[in-house]
This record gives structure tokens, C-alpha cells and sequence, in this order.
């Protein structure tokens, strides 16, 4: 476990002048079997797998949520453990150690993709995501870098950054984990009060319908039956969802044959702000 960039730097360092293949896994922590199965590709792909945990200021753009984010470093380093691997280097580093004393964001242009969805409701989050990603590639220098669909543009977003500056790394995304009951796991979940949390698997449930009307439907006529779908709800309140082109992100206004789609959703449970994301074609 390292907490000083200096130090994690001169280990990866050494493994790879021993021509070992080193996998990042960027995470908040709060880990869960969603995070667990990206170290897993990674242990999978590589021969050293460094998972950074870093609740990053930048990319909040809400303070409570900052503060009221889970900081389980103990259970973290336990989960790791229970993977019975010796490969795995924890980075772990203080705020002062990433940002000195002074947190702010570099300012990116990811083509358009930053100012869809995610990057209109939450005002400078990938600026933060991005600042932070590139220092961890910097320090840490992956030859394989591991992101989760269930930030679907997060990993396009990286996708861009790495093609823009010409950073040496392979970007590998990974599939959704869901609770049995669907639910996208989530590091925020554990903060749903039950009432939420028995009400939050609607969100999938819509989103597997959706999937299924956008065979015959346009992509308004889908987003209409959404909308209504969470108009009549006690519990969740919808705050956008959107089909829009997987490559670019856009918003679809008319369907052709050649394109791939993917329909997105930020959904608040109570102050709880849960986000999911599904193929349509
Ligand atoms: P965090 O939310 O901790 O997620 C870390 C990684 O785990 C991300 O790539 C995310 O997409 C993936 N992940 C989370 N839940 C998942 C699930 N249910 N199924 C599959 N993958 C899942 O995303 C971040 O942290 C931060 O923005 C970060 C990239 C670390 C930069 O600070």
C-alpha cells in the first residue's frame, strides 16, 4: 500500500524495467464486486495491477456529495486481500499529495463529448476526471488502463484524452455489474435508505423496456413512455434520460441502420443521484 506518488512510481518503475506489463484500476474506493471485476480483468491481462483510491475534490460538483462520500480504506484494502493475489498495489494518496495545497482543474476539450449528459448536469466534473486520470496515468505510466460502462461516457471521455495527448496506454472497458436484482452496483447505493433502495431496480426495469420499444419506436415516442414511466412515481425523480449515438454521445433525433445507440439515465432516490446506462442495438 503506497501513498506517496514518489514512491509507487519508483515500484512500477522497477517491475517494468523487468519487462512486466502493469494494469491500472482508477477507483474512488468504497469498493465493491462492480470495482472488483475490473481488478480482476486486470489481474487477468497484466502481471501487476496498481488500484488507485482517490475520493477526487475536482470531479464534485455538489459539496455534500464530497463529503458524505464513503471513505472505507480499511474494508477497501480487506477486499483486495480476499482476491488472494500478491500482485496488487494498493495507491492510495492524500488530496496534498495530488493537488498540493491548492485543488483545481485542468481544462480539457474532449470534442463535444464533455458537454452531453453528465458533463450538463454536473458543471466541470470531467475537467476534474480528466485532471486527475492524467496524473495517475503520469505517475503510475499502465500499459493497460481499466474503466467501467457504467460510467459509459466517463469511458469514452478517457477514450478522447488518451487520443488527444498521445498518452501510451490501452484504454479496456468493462461491463456493468448489477446487484441480483439488477441495480447498478454503486459505491452510493449503500447510502439509499431502504425504502429507495427496494425502489431504485425500476430504474433497469425501464431501462430493459426501453430496449425493447426502440425496435419499433422513435427515440422521442421512448423517451415520452420513460418520462411518463417516472412522472407517476412516489420514490425516484427523473432527471434526464437520452438515446444517443454510443460513438459520439449526441442526442438521436432520426434512427439509421448503420449506427450503434445507447440509452442513458441519471435518476435521484431521495439526494441520492444514481446513474445507469444500456445497449439498444
Ligand atoms: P468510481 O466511481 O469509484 O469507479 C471506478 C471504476 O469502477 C470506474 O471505471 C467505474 O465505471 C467502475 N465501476 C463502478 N461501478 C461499476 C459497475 N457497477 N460495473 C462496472 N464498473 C463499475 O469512476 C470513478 O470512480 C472516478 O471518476 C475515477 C475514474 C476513479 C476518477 O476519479
Amino acid at each position: 500500500i503506497y501513498s506517496k506518488r514518489q514512491q509507487i512510481a519508483e515500484a512500477i518503475e522497477g517491475l517494468k524495467a523487468k519487462k512486466q506489463s502493469v494494469g491500472l484500476v482508477p477507483t474512488m474506493g468504497a469498493l465493491h464486486e462492480g470495482h472488483l471485476q475490473l481488478v480482476k480483468k486486470a489481474l487477468n491481462d497484466n502481471d501487476t495491477v496498481v488500484v488507485s483510491i482517490f475520493v477526487n475534490p475536482t470531479q464534485f460538483n455538489n459539496p455534500t456529495d464530497l463529503e458524505k462520500y464513503p471513505r472505507t480504506l480499511d474494508n477497501d484494502v480487506m477486499l483486495l486481500k480476499g482476491l488472494s493475489d500478491t500482485r496488487i498495489f494498493v495507491y492510495a494518496p492524500t488530496v496534498e499529495d495530488m493537488y498540493g495545497d491548492n485543488p483545481v482543474s485542468e481544462q480539457f476539450d474532449f470534442d463535444g463529448l464533455e458537454h452531453e449528459m453528465e458533463g450538463k448536469f454536473r458543471q466541470g466534473h470531467f475537467d476534474g476526471v480528466g485532471t486527475i486520470v492524467k496524473r495517475f496515468f503520469e505517475i503510475v505510466k499502465p500499459h493497460n488502463a481499466y474503466f467501467g460502462e457504467k460510467d459509459f461516457q466517463q469511458l469514452q471521455i478517457i477514450k478522447k484524452m488518451v487520443e488527444k495527448h498521445n498518452i501510451p496506454v490501452n484504454i479496456v472497458g468493462c461491463k456493468i455489474q448489477r446487484e441480483s436484482d439488477g441495480l447498478a452496483m454503486s459505491s452510493r447505493n449503500t447510502r439509499l435508505k431502504p425504502e429507495f433502495r427496494k425502489a431504485a431496480p425500476f430504474i433497469y426495469e425501464t431501462l430493459k423496456t426501453a430496449k425493447m420499444h426502440f425496435g419499433t419506436k422513435s427515440a422521442n415516442e421512448v423517451t415520452e413512455w420513460v418520462e411518463n414511466q417516472f412522472s407517476g412515481h412516489d420514490l425516484l425523480e427523473l432527471e434526464y434520460f437520452i438515446v444517443s449515438e454510443t460513438e459520439t454521445l449526441k442526442p438521436v433525433k432520426r434512427k439509421m441502420d448503420n449506427k450503434d445507440y445507447r440509452a442513458f439515465i441519471a435518476v435521484y432516490a431521495d439526494d441520492i443521484r444514481l446513474i445507469d446506462n444500456i445497449a439498444l442495438n
